[in-house]
């Protein structure tokens, strides 16, 4: 088979770029010698001069990981998941094997695994079983520039470690072998990085930028996502050749767009070009990422609806267009402002880096341009970067797991500390539900909330139903709830169709148990059909068929681990709904409600007033009292996954955690 086929067949481009022609070939032997030399190495490169696909095999061939495994960390599941496939073609080899990637809930590799893609998540995860990574020879943290909260509490971590497995260090432990640490960063500013780690000089690769011409809207534009569209058009029908990178916040925005841009583009006059159009962001499915990695077939135009994802982790060839929205999706916690205690996805302006980042995609192979949706003043009073995730986020599944690796947050040397009251917080949730004693040691149940790679509410819930007999129920709830995407299709339209055939899932306790309901209808369609009858299934049922076939696979995977730490799954209390309720309080308390008499409801432990959002199905009806899986701030504060709960269940709970502080 030849060359091109194979590529073509994994959907990866082999005729852009040859290995020895990116940018970082050029650095190739001076960068072997600096890795060779130093236990640390800084790297800073523009995005797309190899950095991330090449320094593993680098590393790989030069023989620096002392035939141990070479970790390389992604921010994104979907970055780690597609790089791997490119590295292993690149190698010659097929996915898995001696390349392979590793994910939560999904894990493709092998014993033999030499240079492994695992997003910074699970490699926190590792820390659990393996305190000082030594199944790695060389760790390289990658996209650093991103400042995640998993990349920040390695970065911390791997200090540690460095001290532990070299030689001449205080701390050495003789049993250790050597540990080699990477950080690679795609903005120029790694000042902090530097400092970080005793001021070492990070080395510098260039790129290859051609001109990209910018040009600003002379107003804002609240529609931002009709805006793309019509500068989509504009481009289209120029009817010069070139790909369409437009960047865009979040999933939602991108399906919108996606659908307005294949309608008009049916109604186009013949001999424009036809247009294909690819989303991508983080939770789409393997599969379907492969596409947007193709080359456009002659005479077609390629347009691509991407989060940041497209920013800085992967590069897509033929671009020469890009549209930006100037806003992103950024994940920060409300607690203050709601008293819920949950992360939130908040759309908001993006930095001024990020700008300059997404028009240099436009410049990858020739003169490009970019189209941003805003002014120049917009531009101008951007902020120069976001805040690292370690100033803004909940903690508390963070701190949850590095009680369980012994360390506490209190001590570590973090390159940003966490905010005070953030880590306070944090460790009220986990005392709420019971994962801390006084002392603010972990508990039993602490420990195997920590084995358990959802979040500490979902595991407090798992946990109770072993107590309360209905495990199979509430792992099945959790792993729903664990997806990355929604369950339910277009539950923003009233569409009496889609409601109809949706009411025949509807529980009356709410949206859990109907969740629970939908999910168990398809598992029985799946085991008694074929996949094609399962899709076609839940087609009919306006059912997220993707979402559901990724519970499938997570629950069996929770239920492994569950089986793994002493957890039976095999309880069911057959129909009951009592027990299910009870312990999703358990795990839910600090996002319970009350209602008020004007209809909406209160928070317990908040001061917010929240309404219950549409797509719910139990909006439509008043309760006393209700507890939520989520916050979603549109217009107003709704909550979303809810179910009724009676006040008394409430206050029990309440009363019988008030003895743990
Ligand atoms: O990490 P960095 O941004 O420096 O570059 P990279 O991800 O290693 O990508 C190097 C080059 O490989 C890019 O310019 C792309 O042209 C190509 N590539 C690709 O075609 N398909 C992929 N899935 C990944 C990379
Ligand atoms: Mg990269």
């Amino acid at each position: 088979m030849s060359k091109k086929r194979l590529s073509s067949q994994v959907g990866h481009t082999t005729d852009s770029y040859h290995r020895d022609e990116l940018p970082i070939a050029q650095g190739k032997a001076k960068i072997i010698r600096e890795l060779q030399r130093n236990p640390v190495t800084i790297l800073v490169g523009e995005t797309g001069s190899g950095k991330t696909t090449q320094i593993p095999q680098y590393i790989l061939e030069a023989g620096i990981s002392g035939g141990k495994c070479i970790a390389i960390t992604q921010p994104r599941r979907v970055a780690a998941t597609s790089l791997a496939a490119r590295v292993a073609m690149e190698q010659g080899v097929s996915l898995g094997t001696s390349v392979g990637y590793s994910i939560r809930f999904d894990e493709h590799c092998s014993p033999n695994t030499k240079i492994k893609f695992i997003t910074d998540g699970m490699l926190v995860r590792e820390l659990m079983s393996d305190k000082y990574l030594s199944n790695y020879g060389v760790i390289i943290i990658d996209e650093a520039h991103e400042r995640t909260l998993r990349t920040d509490v390695l970065l911390a971590s791997l200090k540690q470690i460095l001290r532990r497995r070299n030689g001449s260090s205080q701390g050495h432990d003789q049993s250790q072998d050597p540990l080699k640490v990477v950080v690679m960063s795609a903005t120029l500013d790694a000042q902090g990085f530097s400092n970080f780690f005793d001021s070492i000089k990070p080395i510098y690769v260039k790129g290859r930028q051609h001109d990209v011409h910018i040009f600003h809207t002379l107003t804002s534009q609240p529609d931002f996502v009709e805006a793309a569209l019509r500068t989509f058009f504009q481009i289209h029908t120029s009817n010069n050749p070139g790909d369409v990178l437009i960047f865009l916040p979040g999933q939602e925005e991108i399906e919108n767009l996606n659908s307005s841009i294949r309608f008009y583009a049916r109604q186009l006059p013949q001999g424009v070009m036809p247009v294909l159009v690819y989303p991508m962001y983080s939770s789409l499915h393997p599969s379907q990422q492969s596409k947007v990695f193709m080359r456009t077939p002659h005479g077609s135009r390629k347009c691509i609806l991407a989060t940041n994802i497209a920013e800085t982790s992967i590069t897509i060839p033929g671009i020469k267009y890009i549209i930006d929205t100037g806003k992103c999706k950024e994940r920060r916690y409300v607690a203050r402002e709601a008293g819920s205690g949950v992360d939130t996805l908040l759309t908001r302006d993006i930095s001024r880096s990020s700008a300059m980042q997404r028009a240099g995609r436009a410049g990858r192979e020739g003169e490009g341009f970019c189209f941003r949706l805003f002014p120049k003043q917009a531009f101008d009073s951007m902020a120069p970067t976001l805040e690292p995730e370690i100033r803004r986020c909940d903690l508390t599944a963070m701190i949850l797991e590095l009680k369980s690796l012994d360390l506490d947050i209190e001590r570590l040397d973090f390159m940003d500390k966490p905010d005070e009251d953030a880590v306070y917080s944090g460790l009220t949730t986990l005392s709420i539900l019971g994962a801390i004693d006084k002392h603010q040691n972990l508990t039993g149940a602490g420990k195997k909330m920590a084995a358990l790679p959802v979040d500490p509410k979902f595991s407090r819930a798992i946990l109770a139903s072993e107590e309360l007999g209905c495990s199979q129920e509430v792992i099945d709830i959790v792993s729903v709830l664990s997806v990355s995407s929604r369950l339910f299709l277009g539950v923003q339209n009233d569409d009496s169709n889609v409601v109809g055939t949706r009411d025949k899932f509807k529980h009356p306790s709410g949206d859990h148990c109907t969740i629970l309901n939908a999910f168990r209808a398809y598992q029985e369609v799946v085991s008694s059909g074929t996949y094609g009858e399962a899709t076609s299934w839940c087609a009919r049922n306006f059912l997220n068929a993707r979402a559901l076939s990724e519970a499938v696979e997570i629950r069996r995977q929770l239920r492994g681990i569950c089986k793994r730490i002493g957890i039976n799954t095999d309880l069911s209390c057959s129909g009951q709904v009592q027990p299910i309720i009870h312990c999703l309080v358990l795990g839910l308390v600090q996002n319970a409600a009350f209602i008020q008499p004007n209809g909406f409801y209160k928070q317990v432990m908040g001061p917010s007033v929240v309404k219950i959002h549409p797509g719910s199905v139990v909006a439509q009806t008043h309760h006393p009292a209700i507890v939520y899986d989520e916050l979603v701030f549109t217009t107003q504060t709704y909550v979303r996954g809810v179910s009724i709960v009676t006040k008394a269940e409430i206050s029990n709970v309440f009363s019988s955690i008030s003895g743990r502080f």
